[in-house]
């Protein structure tokens, strides 16, 4: 199973959510088993490591996601990924753009796929404080916890 979170800029929200789906998977009976990726719709930021805002916030939860560097998405990455699982609807918009049409399936709202939150989205903290990224953490962190139980199910 390969599964790419996508969000606006890939510094933020999808990032943390990487983050937290791969501390997840690690401690679970699929460790090894998932491959977790982010990528942004936008290419403004590619290259830069997450936002040190969201770096803070992983670490405190005792989760490095300082190593990544953000990349925007890709028509590869349709092929490379089982699902493209966004931050909000905005992302999925974007997405669907440049999707191939046997594809479009494939792309979801993370929270409304993990089953988290029927449509929900992680609104996005970039203008925000540190309270906005906290609630994004528990956003992910919760998605997180309902894509490994969904999986381990089968
Ligand atoms: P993200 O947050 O989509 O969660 O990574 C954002 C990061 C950067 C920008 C917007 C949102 N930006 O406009 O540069």
């Amino acid at each position: 199973m390969k599964l790419l979170v996508v969000c606006l800029g890939n510094i933020c929200r999808s990032p943390m959510a990487e983050g937290a789906l791969r501390a997840r998977l690690a401690s679970s009976p699929l460790a090894g088993r998932v491959h977790v990726d982010s990528a942004g719709t936008g290419g403004w930021h590619a290259g830069e490591p997450p936002d040190r805002r969201a770096i803070a916030c992983a670490r405190g939860q005792g989760v490095d996601i300082g190593g990544q560097r953000a990349r925007q998405l890709t028509r590869e990455d349709f092929d490379a990924f089982d699902w493209i699982l966004c931050a909000d609807r905005a992302n999925i918009r974007d997405v669907l753009r440049i999707a191939p049409s046997a594809r479009r399936d494939r792309v979801a709202l993370l929270l409304d796929w993990a089953g988290v939150q029927a449509d929900g989205e992680i609104p996005d903290p970039y203008t925000g404080g540190p309270e906005d990224f906290a609630r994004v953490w528990r956003l992910v962190d919760s998605a997180a916890q309902a894509v490994v139980a969904r999986l381990v199910a089968g």
